[in-house]
């Protein structure tokens, strides 16, 4: 009946029992969330999960590949499932992943239950990838299960699977070239119009306080400098490396405790470019939402 925050591989969640409506709308008011936006609900194992979805032959096997792991797959929800109908927000889908961290995987088993739970951010709000963002932003509103920071520190893949059709909602940290690989077939990529989405891809998401200016390849005075790659770092304002190397993964793992330690102050945060290959994706995604302009 309460709500808690606590580590996955992706971003840290608050999760609550996903079939109890009064400790989901703590989740949604904690969050400041619209009630549109439905809920990921995480499962221990592909046998919890199906006992809320139906699943086909191609969603069994992207669950069996990519379970546990930084997958959400949007399915058409059972009749009968144990999930309140604020999760789906109404719809006749729901959205469920096997996360791989043993903490969460742990909690959800000691709860015996599949617990819904959004990233542990304010909406809008820059996803938590530590326990000391989560108190930041919740203080002692929410208890916290540490887990130390998260390894991925970019949100789930999201796919809509309806019979053999797929469909990347919101692109994360399993890459799309990744699952192309597996399904040796392209993935189609959900756009504004489509007709299946993730209710909650609006155009400003994952803001910091600051403003953005994005593919900056140098500094201007007075900006704070997100650098990816090697090469000197000019020495106006604050600079961090979101990967000397070079290397998408620890750039993803990077960017969202980085853009939380540039965002102190107001002022323009500006980012270097991100090579669209792989988890830049999904990287360059976030940082084009954190740059849009804040209604
Ligand atoms: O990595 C993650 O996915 C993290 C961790 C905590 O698991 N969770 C997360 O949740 O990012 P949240 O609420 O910040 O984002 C969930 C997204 C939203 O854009 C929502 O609209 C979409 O998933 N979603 C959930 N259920 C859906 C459904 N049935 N159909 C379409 N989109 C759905
Ligand atoms: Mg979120």
């Amino acid at each position: 009946g309460e709500v808690a925050a606590f580590p996955t591989e992706t971003v840290y969640g608050l999760g609550a029992d996903a079939a109890n409506s009064d400790a989901v709308l703590k989740i949604y008011e904690t969050k400041g969330r619209p009630r549109f936006n439905p809920l990921i609900v995480h499962c221990a194992d592909l046998g919890m999960a199906e006992t809320l979805a139906v699943f086909r032959p191609l969603a069994r096997r992207l669950a069996e590949r990519f379970w546990p792991g930084p997958l959400t797959l949007v399915l058409p929800r059972k009749d009968g499932a144990r999930v309140c109908d604020i999760v789906t927000a109404g719809l006749d889908t729901v959205g469920l992943r096997v996360p791989g961290h043993p903490v969460a995987r742990e909690l959800i088993r000691a709860a015996g239950l599949p617990l819904a739970a959004p990233s542990a951010n304010p909406s809008g709000r820059l996803s938590p990838t530590t326990a000391g963002q989560v108190r930041r932003a919740f203080g002692d509103r929410v208890p916290v299960l540490d887990g130390g920071p998260c390894a991925a520190g970019l949100e789930s893949t999201i796919l809509a699977v309806n019979g053999d059709d797929v469909v990347q909602l919101r692109a994360g940290a399993l890459s799309r070239d990744e699952i192309e690989a597996f399904l040796e077939r392209p993935v189609a990529v959900a756009s504004a119009d489509s007709p299946v989405s993730a209710p909650g891809m609006l155009a400003s998401h994952y803001a910091p306080k600051a403003k953005l200016r994005l593919n900056a390849v140098e500094p201007e005075a007075g900006e704070s400098y997100l650098a990816f790659g090697p090469g000197p770092v000019s020495a106006t304002g604050r600079s961090l490396n979101l990967s000397q190397a070079g290397d998408l993964r620890e750039a993803a793992r990077n960017l969202f405790a980085m853009l939380h330690a540039l965002d102190r102050d107001e002022g323009t945060i500006a980012v270097a470019p991100i090579p669209e290959e792989g988890l830049g994706e999904a990287i360059n995604d976030r940082l084009r939402r954190a740059a849009a302009p804040k209604k």
